[in-house]
């Protein structure tokens, strides 16, 4: 038997996002956000699902605490949903929308859970898209009054802030490939993006502290790795290049101050500049309090000539597979948190997402979801691995409580420890939570 054990101040945690659980979605007052528009266009989200009620966590909030409450979590990571708050973006405040929140954070507290507040989980108020969205520097002011409001009502019960979640997602996946709202694909659009996204990060750590608030703040990329076929130049560089697209980029200007110089060049080549105003780069590169760090897949990559932006292509040795094909590669969870302790410095990080789409359904009352319990005890061994190592992890966060909206894919994919039947809501604990609540309440787990 070996045992797999962690330091006993970790924070244990779950995490989950406001466009994917709470449903509700024009109800009390909220706006439309670029989800409600993307989600209702048809051909956009898999089987024309949407998030008007997904699981309806803004009514079943007090049952998922409990259900919190009985895994053992230390902390909990929810996003805001921005058009909730300003249902047009700036402006006027809706009450009932601060109301929701502070009933919802009441609870947690009540029941010994802290809070982790993600102020960007991708719901952009459709209002601000309308008048360029991302791509606007007035968002990034927009965004900058949101995130003061919401520190200077939650002060002193919400500790950990989140600004913004996946940029890379915010800025490529959803503006130069298109796939997430509001569903662009211009790279020079996407690139100012990028740049936007980072600016409001650090304009919301300014009035942070400004206001001289308790607690931390930090942001939280997706993170991958990509190890090269071989050890050609051609096949160094490719994974280089898609690691730095997805990571430097969004790395170096907060840690460095400025942008990777191998990845403004080829930005250039495919004819995409970079539009910096003069102190933008010391906004984004104010101290963070912590990372937060999303990883879920990485794998084997090799030069691909002729592709559009990205010289790489992945390919497979035979890793094993999730229900969404992402190859798993725990491996490549210690590289990459190796990587930026040696590249970044020994910054505190929670890993704010971690986990695994099974789509395992409920037989006889429970749900079978071994290959789960695998992926996270693979997964907490490289995490240990980079402790040992001397990387500085505060905390490991779950993705997901529940299963939920999957953006693009709609319903189709659960990375839930907890079940939902999508028609009637009921929720139903998994092997994996209660493999997850022995785990936390031991502080390790038998391999
Ligand atoms: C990262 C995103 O932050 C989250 O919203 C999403 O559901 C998971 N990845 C799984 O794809």
């Amino acid at each position: 038997m070996a045992i797999m054990e962690f330091p006993k101040d970790m924070k244990w945690g779950a995490a989950t996002a406001a466009y994917q659980i709470e449903g509700a979605a024009f109800k009390d007052g909220k706006g439309p956000s670029i989800w409600d528009t993307f989600s209702h266009t048809p051909g956009k989200v898999l089987n024309g699902d949407n998030g008007d009620v997904a699981i309806d966590s803004y009514h079943r909030y007090e049952e998922d605490i409990q259900l919190m409450k009985e895994l053992g979590i230390d902390t909990y990571r929810f996003s805001v949903s921005w058009p909730r708050i300003f249902p047009t973006g700036t402006g006027e405040v809706n009450e009932k929308g601060l109301k929701f929140y502070h009933d919802f954070v009441d609870a947690l507290l009540a029941n010994g859970i802290e809070p982790m507040c993600t102020l960007y989980h991708w719901d952009l108020p459709q209002a601000l898209q309308d008048k360029g969205g991302w791509a606007n520097r007035a968002t990034v002011d927009a965004f900058a009054d949101y995130a003061e409001l919401m520190f200077k009502e939650f002060g002193g019960k919400v500790k950990s802030w989140i600004t913004i979640n996946e940029p890379w997602c915010v800025s490529f996946l959803s503006n130069f490939i298109g796939i997430h709202a509001p569903g662009n694909t211009d790279l020079q659009l996407a690139t100012d993006i990028s740049h936007h996204v980072l600016l409001a990060h650090g304009k919301a750590v300014s009035r942070f502290r400004a206001l001289n608030m308790e607690g931390g703040i930090g942001y939280a990329p997706n993170v991958e790795w990509l190890e090269p076929f071989s050890n050609k130049q051609e096949d160094v560089d490719a994974c280089n290049r898609s690691m730095g697209f997805l990571m430097d980029w969004f790395f170096d200007p907060v840690f460095k101050g400025s942008y990777p110089a191998f990845m403004v060049e080829w930005f250039e080549q495919k004819g995409a500049v970079l539009h910096i105003e003069e102190g933008d780069m010391d906004i984004i590169s104010q101290p963070i309090d912590f990372l937060g760090i999303n990883y879920y897949t990485g794998g084997v990559g090799r030069y691909k000539k002729d592709a559009d932006l990205f010289d790489m292509e992945r390919i497979d040795i035979g890793y094993e597979k999730t229900d969404f094909d992402w190859f798993i590669y725990p491996e490549g969870f210690y590289r990459v948190l190796a990587k930026i302790k040696d590249k970044y410095g020994s910054v505190p990080i929670y890993i704010t997402e971690n986990g695994a789409c099974y789509n395992d359904e409920v037989e006889n009352g429970r749900v079978r979801d071994q290959r789960r319990i695998e992926y996270l005890k693979q997964h907490l061994t490289s995490l240990k691995r980079s402790m040992d190592y001397g990387v500085n992890i505060k905390g490991y966060l779950t993705w997901s409580l529940l299963d939920n909206f999957e953006w693009a894919e709609g319903y189709d994919k659960r990375f839930g420890i907890i079940h939902v039947d999508f028609n009637t809501l009921e929720r139903t604990k998994k092997d994996s939570y209660y493999w997850y609540k022995q785990t936390i309440s031991n502080g390790w787990f038998d391999m």
